[in-house]
């Protein structure tokens, strides 16, 4: 049979599209027995599964006609209005996507050149670096710690470049769990809307908060001093079910109206019958739904960090979550956290090295665990096998 060279084939593109040496890596998490701490997949006892099937069937048999149409790019009208109605906006300031992922894309598409400058943390989301890097953007990094961004490094890169956007995670960052407080978001917005520069704000993580309150977004506050350039993307998947492929854009009526226009030729619409479940999903009950959720990961939480204080060894440095789904550490002494992967598997546990978050590099001796889908009985355990290898890596050969 002829063979062909398709690597010579592909689009100039397909070369910015690699599999990253992390996913390799993340293979060896699958194996039986390893408690891995690496993906950020919600909890699966959190799913609500016997009220998707029931509610499922009812819209097959009640609304297939709809349901199993074609449908609009924009979403299904109910659940744009309910999207609307719960952030305050006006209907064709919403647009329903197939996960936050493909709102990254369609970003991606919209905005960004070959060459483009476009601003994230340090670290910052794996996917988000992934999806924009397909256009060939040109990266600016700032660093972000358990504060958000560095907002003096931020203000002195923006005096010199004109990103095409800013791509930001204010509350419980992936990967750094990292929380902006209300005074460094309302500075930052300053400097944005005096520059008239545009802020993609990633809020995957809005409703897992541990505290009393969520903190105002940025997209709230901007559209309080009346600054249209915030985009603002959140979703279902950590509050709902990710496998339902539910999530949503909110920005200016013109910022919608081109997304979605880039959306037409990527897949038309996001599959109505899981629109309409979703909308169904939401309606009744989501406010006890949402504390449910944020009981369990906070109490996951605690069960993390109480068993990291027993275990890890001096040196190590790691963040104390107000939300989300992360813990952050830092190795001590530049130890490789590759190295230390290497290890845990042995050990039969697992976790992501960190340098894959950073879109420029660096950060090799960082990791990411997630908490969100073991149960605390498993969290212990996992951290003494984490602080087992850890020692080891420590000892002197
Ligand atoms: C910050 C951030 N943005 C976007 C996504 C993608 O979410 P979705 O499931 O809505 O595509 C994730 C998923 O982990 C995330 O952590």
């Amino acid at each position: 049979m002829k063979t062909l060279d398709w690597t010579t084939l592909f689009g100039e593109r397909a070369g910015r599209i690699q599999a990253s040496t992390i996913r390799e890596l993340l293979k060896l998490t699958q194996r039986p027995g390893v408690l891995s701490f690496a993906g950020g997949l919600p909890a699966p006892e959190l799913f609500p599964k016997e009220e998707a099937a029931q509610k499922a069937a009812e819209i097959l048999r009640e609304k297939g006609e709809v349901a199993l149409q074609y449908g609009p790019t924009e979403g299904y009208l109910p659940l744009r209005a309910w999207v609307a109605e719960w952030l305050g906006v006006k209907v064709e300031e919403v647009l329903i996507t197939t996960g936050s992922q493909q709102a990254l894309d369609l970003l991606g598409k919209v905005f960004l050149d070959e060459g483009s400058p476009v601003l994230l943390e340090a670290p910052s989301y794996m996917g988000a670096i992934q999806a924009f890097r397909a256009y060939g953007p040109r990266f600016l990094t700032v660093p972000a710690g358990e504060e958000g961004p560095d907002l003096e490094v931020l203000e002195e890169t923006l005096r010199r470049e004109r990103p095409r956007f800013l791509y930001l995670i204010p509350s419980f960052q992936n990967p750094s769990g990292g929380l902006m407080p209300l005074a460094a978001r309302k500075r930052l917005l300053e400097v944005v809307m005096a520059q008239g520069l545009v802020v993609v704000e990633d809020d995957a993580y809005r409703e897992l908060y541990f505290g009393e309150a969520r903190l105002p977004s940025l997209f709230e506050l901007a559209r309080e001093a009346g600054y249209p350039g915030v985009i603002y993307l959140s979703s279902f998947s950590k509050v709902l079910a990710p496998g339902l492929r539910v999530a949503f854009v909110a920005a200016h009526p013109e910022a919608i109206l081109k997304l979605t226009q880039a959306k037409q030729g990527v897949d038309l619409h996001t599959p109505v019958l899981n629109q309409i479940l979703v909308h169904e999903l939401v309606k009744e009950g989501f406010a006890e739904r949402l504390e449910r959720i944020r009981a369990t990961y906070k109490a996951k939480a605690m069960a993390m960090l109480e068993a990291l204080a027993r275990e890890m060894p001096e040196g190590v440095r790691y963040t104390r979550p107000k939300g989300g789904m992360f813990v952050w550490m830092e190795l001590p002494n530049g130890l490789s956290a590759e190295a230390l992967f290497q290890r845990a598997i042995a050990e039969e546990v697992a976790f992501v090295p960190g340098a894959p978050f950073f879109a420029n590099g660096g950060g090799e001796n960082t990791l990411r665990l997630s908490y969100a889908t073991l149960d605390p009985g498993r969290i212990a355990e996992g951290m003494r096998r984490l602080g087992r290898a850890l020692k080891g890596l420590l000892a002197p050969a």
